[in-house]
């Protein structure tokens, strides 16, 4: 006979690397023998913003696909009602992620974001100082200079996150605030204010350390100005960060980015950065709990 049986877990054991605070473990079993299991718990779905509820640690025996769904219903069932729960899965962490996606949408879950990681290594390439941009880091010309840039050039983002997040702000308030946790020391140099040669404003690129990875960078946000769009400059600013990574000495840059996100996913591949060199691929699933 199948049974859901709750262990409650102590929110305090977060895991190394996650943001999770455990609150129940749902496991499934049939005839006593356990069959699927799934943690349920508040995590940082995104950075700097409020926990949510989530779904984490999903894994099932062979065959046992149900039960997995079984774990999972409970799971969500266990939330407030009416909240959202979230349910990530990444290529890197299960590479049985078909599966997992299965479960989600199942399950009922809808995608809410999907995002590959482009990873450009540095061999060595010639890497020509961009000729129609004139770029500033911010340890030059302020932080208070590129506030107002980046938050124009954000308000029309095609990243699912940074659109929920900026829509929950005021957004010069949230720029500043991810400036100061995200453009500190060493990554205040990389983080670049872009204008033409003749001094007309074009849009910014930020480079940092990729967390937990000293050899490697990572382009945190980059946009270019909605009036000044379709000309390419994407190319000149992606150049501009590969540029300063090398000059950090970083081996290489992985970069996540929204696959709707069409004009940047085109925009990577041009700068020779790679989509299939490391399994990172992510899904974010969520779903709401019956009120
Ligand atoms: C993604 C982005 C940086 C691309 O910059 P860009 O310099 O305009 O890039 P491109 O010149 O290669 O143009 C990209 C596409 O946008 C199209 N485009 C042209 N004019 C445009 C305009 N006024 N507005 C929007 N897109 C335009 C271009 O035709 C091109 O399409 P194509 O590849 O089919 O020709 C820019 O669209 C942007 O800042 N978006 C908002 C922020 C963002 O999404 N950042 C990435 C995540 S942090």
């Amino acid at each position: 006979m199948r049974e859901v049986r709750r262990v409650e877990l102590d929110p305090s054991q977060v895991r190394p690397g996650s943001t999770l605070r455990p609150i129940t473990r749902f496991v499934v079993e049939h005839d006593g023998v356990e069959q699927a299991s799934v943690v349920f718990g508040r995590a940082e779905i995104f950075a700097r913003e409020p926990a949510e509820y989530a779904l984490a640690r999903l894994r099932w025996v062979e065959g046992g696909l149900d039960a997995a769904r079984a774990a999972v219903t409970a799971a969500v069932d266990s939330a407030p009602p009416g909240a959202a729960v979230y349910l990530p899965v990444n290529a890197a962490v299960s590479p049985d992620h078909a599966a997992h996606r299965v479960v989600a949408e199942t399950c009922g879950f809808a995608l809410f974001q999907e995002k590959e990681a482009f990873w450009w290594a540095d061999t060595g390439q010639a890497l020509p100082e961009p000729t129609s941009l004139r770029l500033e880091p911010m340890s030059r010309i302020g932080r208070e200079a590129l506030v107002p840039v980046i938050g124009r050039c954000l308000a029309q983002t095609l990243d699912r996150t940074d659109a929920l997040v900026f829509g929950r702000h005021r957004p010069e308030q949230w720029v500043t605030s991810f400036l100061d946790h995200r453009a500190t020391g060493a990554d205040a140099q990389s983080w670049m204010y872009a204008e033409t040669t003749s001094g007309i404003p074009v849009g910014f690129v930020g480079l940092a350390q990729r967390v937990g990875d000293p050899g490697v960078g990572t382009i945190v946000l980059i946009g270019v100005l909605p009036e000044q769009r379709g000309h390419g400059y994407v190319d000149q600013l992606l150049l501009a960060a590969y540029r300063a990574a090398r000059a950090r000495g970083f081996s290489a840059v992985q970069s996540l980015v929204d696959v709707n996100n069409r004009p940047m996913m085109a925009a990577m591949c041009r700068s020779g950065a790679d989509p299939s060199a490391h399994p990172w691929h992510k899904w974010l699933y969520t779903t709401t709990r019956a009120a």
